[in-house]
């Protein structure tokens, strides 16, 4: 891939209108997000999205997400069905991707030629201000190279796309730091595509009148709801391996190599500088932190990381989603 002059832009009004500028001349922008950093272009333009697919190695079967500022630019993209527009009303600005029939106007290379498309109105104010000075819908994947765990923080982000996209913008760290959660409506209810930020729980107390189908493993044979479900994810350089809730032994740790080892609430670990030990206080904390870690820990030559796998209700199912397969489901 031929290494591009990557411009770094100030997250204020001239940062701002020089990456919509980019946007709208057919170049790539890595923003901020509440969820995790992603990298645009103008989705009504099938050249510039192109380019997405080559800087981050993506396979072109796997459709991108839509941004616009606010909700009501959505109806210019999709069909609206009642149902959705109490989805919409309900999370969206917020951290949740709706699946919708899309309109003429989004390209093929978009949708990797699905009749729907994915839209996202992120509630994070630098996404806002960045959106806005776009003037056009932005499709965007997380800003890693495939495969690899999305940037939550401007250094990451940098560290992920510098020389391959035109421009990143100096945000913050993401408040979620975990994907949205993707929805798709059928005709007997709701369907969780992928878990995050609005949870299994949230969509039932609003669609009350509904069914809501967690995340379901599509069965062999079958094409996966979102394509992108079937490549791995997330996954850093340091091999993963889960331990459950609960089953936490400092033996564990062995004395093989260097060991990252993240876990859920305070846990007794031997003190050794091949051990580094990050405990998270809540879900909450666990999902904005859990990809920073994996940073730091390959940055600081981990070879192994051990991890808490949350029980699997609100945000905990996000968190044990993501950290299934960074480990390839690996068990200790
Ligand atoms: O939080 C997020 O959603 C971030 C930020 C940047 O908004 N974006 C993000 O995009 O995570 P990406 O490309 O890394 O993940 C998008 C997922 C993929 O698994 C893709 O297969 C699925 O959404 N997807 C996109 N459009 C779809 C569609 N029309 N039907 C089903 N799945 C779709
Ligand atoms: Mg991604």
């Amino acid at each position: 891939m031929e290494t591009k002059k990557t411009l770094i832009l100030e997250a204020d009004a001239q940062g701002f209108s020089a990456a919509g500028e980019i946007i709208r001349r057919g170049g790539l922008v890595v923003f901020p997000t509440e969820t995790v950093y992603g990298l645009g272009a103008n989705a009504l333009d099938a050249g510039a999205c192109a380019k997405i697919f080559q800087a981050k190695g993506r396979p072109q079967d796997n459709p991108l997400i839509v941004h616009t500022a606010e909700v009501f630019g959505l109806a210019r993209l999709a069909s609206v069905t009642p149902r959705a527009a109490a989805i919409i009303k309900a999370f969206m600005p917020g951290p949740l991707s709706l699946v919708l029939p899309k309109n003429q106007d989004i390209p093929a290379a978009v949708t990797a030629g699905l009749p729907t498309v994915g839209l996202r109105v992120p509630s994070d104010p630098a996404a806002y201000r960045f959106l806005k000075a776009a003037g056009v819908p932005v499709a965007a994947p997380s800003a890693n190279v495939s495969g690899k765990p999305s940037p939550t923080s401007f250094a990451m982000a940098r560290a992920a796309m510098e020389g391959r996209a035109d421009a990143i913008i100096r945000g913050g760290d993401s408040r979620i730091g975990l994907e949205s959660t993707i929805v798709r409506i059928t005709e007997s209810g709701l369907e969780i595509l992928r878990p995050g930020g609005v949870s299994e729980e949230d969509l039932r107390a609003v669609a009350k009148d509904c069914l809501v189908r967690g995340l379901a493993s599509p069965l062999p044979g079958e094409a996966p709801p979102a394509p992108g479900m079937k490549y791995a994810h997330y996954k850093p350089r340091a091999e993963v391996l889960l331990f459950p809730t609960g089953t936490w032994n400092p033996k564990m740790i062995g004395c093989a190599g260097k060991t990252g080892v993240l876990t859920l609430g305070e846990k007794a670990a031997p003190l050794s500088g091949h051990v580094l030990v990050r405990e998270m206080k809540s879900v909450e904390e666990y999902a904005r932190r859990l990809y920073a870690e994996f940073f730091v820990f390959d940055s600081l030559g981990c070879d192994r990381i051990l991890a808490e796998c949350p029980p699997e209700e609100g945000l905990g199912r996000a968190v044990a989603n993501r950290l299934l397969k960074a480990s390839g489901g690996r068990f200790f």
